[in-house]
């Protein structure tokens, strides 16, 4: 199934993702060909649980740590995740990366730790704009991903992969479904190639610029599999527009 899911980033208090899925669940509701999932922040979460009860819309999270639990100052675990109703997590968004330092080892085990708390996590992928201009850019997400998967090769039908050129996050620039499309086919075929035993479940999501006039374009091709939405998933009524854009 298809999936569409918004990541909020650092955007929304508690009270106003009451508010946005009060507004957001009668937009949505019968919508059941494709999976809605929202990644709000962490001090969100508990209220979004209890807003979503009864619906199917997902609950996911931005981040995680790899560790059950201990002295990680300011991080969260995945059990008091799961506990909040959390089924995917988002691991190695490009802000993790760039802004944030997050080395692919880290990605790695943060990808591990989904896998043994039945968590499906989605990697995020994608090229600097300096790296697409020197013609790297499928060498630079073949990397991340085999780095991500390091160790746990024959789960990749456990995971979803993003693809997010890093120069198309936010920048109002998003890459053209054509161009998005054929990176989405080599990403498939190098998780074929990774694992002998890969049966294709994996999803592949576009993300960088969604917005709801060009949504429908990235979903038309083959291999997008779903999108993940920034900036355009922060208000009820043009993130629902997106869900529907197929
Ligand atoms: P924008 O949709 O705001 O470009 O952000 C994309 C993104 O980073 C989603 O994870």
């Amino acid at each position: 199934m298809k999936l569409i899911a918004g990541n909020w980033k650092m955007n929304l208090t508690p009270s106003q993702t009451s508010e946005y899925i009060k507004a957001f669940l009668p937009l949505v509701e019968g919508i059941e060909d494709r999976e809605v999932l929202l990644c709000p922040p962490f001090t969100s979460l508990c209220v979004a649980q209890e807003a979503l009860k009864g619906s199917r819309v997902k609950l996911g999270a931005q981040n995680c740590h790899y560790e059950e639990k201990g002295a990680f100052t300011g991080e969260v675990s995945l059990d008091m995740l799961k506990e909040l109703g959390v089924s995917y997590v988002i691991v190695g968004h490009s802000e993790r990366r760039w802004l944030f330092g997050e080395p692919d080892e880290l990605i790695n085990k943060k990808i591990t730790a989904c896998l043994h708390k039945g968590i499906r996590p989605i990697l995020c992928v994608g090229e600097k704009l300096e790296e697409r201009e020197a013609g790297l850019t499928f060498k630079v997400i073949e990397t991340q991903i085999r780095l991500a998967l390091s160790g746990i090769e024959e789960y990749t039908d456990k995971i979803d992969i993003a693809y997010e050129p890093v120069w198309a996050i936010g920048s109002g620039n998003p890459a053209s479904p054509e161009d998005a499309q054929l990176v989405h086919a080599f990403i498939k075929e190098l998780l074929s190639q990774i694992n002998p035993r890969h049966e294709g479940k994996t999803r592949v999501l576009y993300g960088g610029s969604v917005n709801t006039s060009n949504a429908g374009s990235f979903m038309a091709m083959r291999d997008i599999d779903g999108l993940l939405v920034g900036g355009a998933s922060l208000n009820p009524e043009t993130f629902s527009q997106i869900v529907k854009c197929f």
